[in-house]
């Protein structure tokens, strides 16, 4: 089989590494045995143990959330000595567990595992009423220790309409590409393969924290693909590299991979970070609420926590500021339950006052929708029969541990499509463009070469497809005054009429895809898991779509920065503050001013890269 070919590689084991241990037998069980590539070190003492070891500390910047948020600007704030930083994380260490390591493996992170927030959406209208898992993860790294690893950025229309939005040409592609290559640590894939034509080097970066890299292993589908490109080049042209701002085509997946293993936002809090002696982490620490200082109604620097070792509330004053990173769904419930939102429906609700009315708190929620077309195919190199087989499973899992090689190295698909509906398909014509632009995709394909969970039989080529410029947008909202408990969340997906003919049109076209000979002529296709007859009729597809499409889990813009002196909408002003108070500003997936056709950590990473230039420039430390 292709994936056993590993003598053929050129292999380079990486230096950078620790070689781990071989734990014996490989078995499922091992699955959740230490794989001792902590970036953690155990002795490190910025790890805090309890909330007890803040007494008598102080900080200049509170931070909420160690997800790419809250860690970006962790490390970074850090780099200047003379600011002391406390960042309070709900969750664990998460440094001790192969499945979130070895990134093929990201699809076995969530929902409802020891890793999410196991949150579910409100029943979805649109969707036969149908309640949807919504994890988010949990402990360091956040949603980027349990995500699928994907790299984009999105097109250049999408960060210039930021910059529209808010006002302010800093947050526009121009200004942001330096950060997005700022936070990345490009690497060459470990199989050590030509990428001349794979990626474009001058829109990387090389020197930062994430591990960005393309495949590392190949896959039987991988030859199919890109001549398809070559076959059909008008619909489906090549594109060397996705993340330049021009991002339509076919090409290679860039994932956040190191070396073969993943790379969370853990990666800006490694030793020689934690070895500062000005970042200390509280883990195992839920955040409550926001306060406002003492007899200051307009300063919220007080953090309210549950301390775990007595179940009692405490808090801790910012001496500079407080950082809210807890996310596109925390951020807003924490901003609620402090009093910060829609006055109305706060005193509705009895939280206690002071209210500060900011209506957009928790509204225009974004986010992706997709469904999966799933074809027959005629052979046994696919992932389902590695899934039917221990044997192999273990084996290719031993190779990962052993030399970082092998199919493990990389995440469910090695190349992605950003494509547009064509002008003259109606659905343009009929609704307007939903895109930010004409460069900018509609829709987006994942090919995989196989399933992700086990089948009792077949073989399967999988395209799940996005709807990347949706319109649709819903809230998360509070429905009670328990600071603890869950936030109601309602994407509300496919509620604005376009987003279906989206993903109608996206469905076809992949149909339309595996028509190409590359597919074709050898028979490797055999059939569509959904007939003929429901791909071509509107009805009939629509419902289709309505049972089994899913969040892609990118959820953005519920405390969206707006323009300085907007009361209209918004939530931050361009600074990132909260608008109309001191001391609160926001920095995470939240404030997203319009949601990217992109899976959506690099935007957070970047902007957490800006915004960390941003509060250095305020208190002195360098310029803009
Ligand atoms: C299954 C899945 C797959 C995905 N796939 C991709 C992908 O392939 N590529 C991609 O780019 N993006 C992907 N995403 C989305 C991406 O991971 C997120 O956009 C990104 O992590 C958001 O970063 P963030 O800092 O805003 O929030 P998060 O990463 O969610 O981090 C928030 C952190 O705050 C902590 N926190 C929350 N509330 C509290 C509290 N009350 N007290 C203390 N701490 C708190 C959380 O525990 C968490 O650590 C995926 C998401 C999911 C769920
Ligand atoms: C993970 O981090 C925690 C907290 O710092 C530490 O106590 C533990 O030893 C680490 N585990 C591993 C496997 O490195
Ligand atoms: C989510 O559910 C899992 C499995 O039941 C559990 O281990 C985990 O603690 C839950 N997460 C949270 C944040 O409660
Ligand atoms: C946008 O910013 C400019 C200054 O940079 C200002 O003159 C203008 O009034 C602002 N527009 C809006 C709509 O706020
Ligand atoms: C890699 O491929 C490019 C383009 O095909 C070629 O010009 C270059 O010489 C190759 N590099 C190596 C080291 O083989
Ligand atoms: C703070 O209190 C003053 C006086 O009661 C009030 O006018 C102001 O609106 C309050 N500000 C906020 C942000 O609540
Ligand atoms: C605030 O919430 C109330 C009650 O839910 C709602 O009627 C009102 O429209 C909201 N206000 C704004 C400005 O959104
Ligand atoms: C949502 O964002 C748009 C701008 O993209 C704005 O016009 C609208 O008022 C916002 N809605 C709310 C409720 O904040
Ligand atoms: C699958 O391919 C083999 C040749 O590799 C061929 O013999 C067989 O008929 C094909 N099966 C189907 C169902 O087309
Ligand atoms: C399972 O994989 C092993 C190792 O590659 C192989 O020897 C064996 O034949 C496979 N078993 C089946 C049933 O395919
Ligand atoms: C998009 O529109 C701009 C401006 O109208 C034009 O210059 C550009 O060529 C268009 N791009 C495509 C791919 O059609
Ligand atoms: C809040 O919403 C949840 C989920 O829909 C529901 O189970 C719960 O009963 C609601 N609580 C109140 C106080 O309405
Ligand atoms: C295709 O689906 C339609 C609608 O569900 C059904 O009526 C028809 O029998 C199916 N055709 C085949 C060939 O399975």
């Amino acid at each position: 089989m292709k994936y056993l070919t590993l003598s053929s590689m050129r292999l380079l084991v990486p230096s950078a590494i620790p070689q781990p241990t071989r734990t014996g037998r490989l078995s499922v069980l091992l699955l959740l045995t230490l794989s001792f590539l902590s970036l953690i070190s155990p002795t490190s003492c910025s790890i805090l143990s309890s909330p007890a070891d803040l007494v008598g500390k102080t900080y200049d910047f509170v931070v909420i959330g160690a997800g790419p948020g809250g860690s970006t600007i962790s490390n970074r704030l850090t780099e200047i000595p003379s600011l002391s930083v406390l960042l309070i994380e709900a969750g664990g260490a998460n440094n001790d567990s192969l499945t979130i390591d070895v990134p093929l493996l990201c699809t076995k992170l969530t929902p409802n595992t020891q890793w999410d927030w196991n949150y579910t959406t409100t029943p979805q209208e649109n969707l036969n009423n149908r309640v949807l898992p919504f994890p988010r993860g949990i402990g360091l790294g956040g949603t980027s220790a349990v995500n699928c690893l994907v790299y984009t950025r999105g097109s250049k229309q999408n960060i210039d309409e930021w910059a529209e939005l808010t006002n302010d040409s800093s947050w526009g592609w121009d200004a942001m590409l330096p950060y997005f290559k700022k936070s990345e640590k490009f690497n060459l894939p470990v199989d050590g393969h030509n990428v001349t034509n794979e990626f474009d080097p001058s829109f990387h970066g090389f020197e930062g924290y994430i591990g960005v890299s393309v495949p590392g292993a190949s896959r039987a589908i991988d030859g199919r693909v890109i001549e398809t490109t070559e076959e059909r080049p008008d619909e489906f042209p090549y594109t060397r590299d996705m993340n330049t701002g021009d991002q339509l085509g076919v090409g290679w997946v860039q994932a956040l991979i190191d070396r073969g293993v993943r790379s969370s936002s853990a990666s800006y809090l490694n030793e020689d970070v934690l070895g500062r002696g000005n970042l200390d982490i509280l883990l195992n620490t839920k955040v409550s609420r926001i306060l406002p200082s003492p007899g200051d109604n307009e300063t919220y620097d007080v953090v309210e926590y549950l301390d775990s070792s007595d179940g009692t509330l405490k808090t801790i004053t910012a001496v500079k500021e407080v950082i809210l990173s807890a996310g596109a769904v925390n951020t807003p419930s924490i901003l609620l339950h402090s009093g910060i939102g829609n006055s109305t429906l706060l005193s509705n609700l009895g939280i206690p006052k002071p209210h500060h009315n900011l209506p957009s708190v928790g509204q225009n929620l974004t986010d992706h929708i997709g469904v999966s077309s799933t074809f027959v195919v005629n052979s046994t190199e696919t992932y389902d029969s590695v899934l039917r087989n221990d044997t192999l499973a273990e084996g290719l899992l031993e190779e990962w541990e052993k030399a970082k090689v092998g199919i493990n190295v990389d995440t469910s698909e090695n190349h992605l499509a950003f494509l547009r509906v064509r002008e003259g398909s109606g659905v343009l014509e009929m609704f307007g463009d939903p895109a930010a632009g004409n460069e900018t995709a509609h829709f987006e394909f994942l090919f995989q070469n196989g399933l992700s969970s086990p089948t009792p039989s077949g073989n399967y080529l999988n395209i799940p497809a996005g709807n990347v410029s949706p319109k649709s947008t819903g809230s998360v909202t509070i429905n009670s005054t328990d600071p603890f408990s869950s936030p109601l969340i309602n994407p509300n997906l496919l509620s604005a009429p376009v987003d279906i003919h989206i993903l109608r049109h996206a469905v076809r076209t992949a149909h339309q895809f595996v028509q190409a000979s590359a597919w074709t002529g050898d028979g490797y296709v055999l059939r569509s898991l959904v007939n003929a007859t429901v791909v071509n009729d509107d009805g009939e597809l629509d419902e289709w779509i309505r049972e089994n499409a899913v969040s892609f889990f990118h959820p953005v813009a519920t405390a969206k920065m707006s323009g300085y002196g907007n009361w209209e909408w918004g939530v931050v002003d361009p600074d990132l503050k909260v608008k109309g108070l001191r001391g609160l500003r926001v920095v995470d997936a939240s404030v997203v001013p319009s949601l990217p056709a992109a899976h959506t950590s690099a935007a957070v990473y970047g902007i957490a890269e800006r915004a960390a230039d941003v509060i250095k420039a305020e208190y002195g430390y360098g310029s803009l």
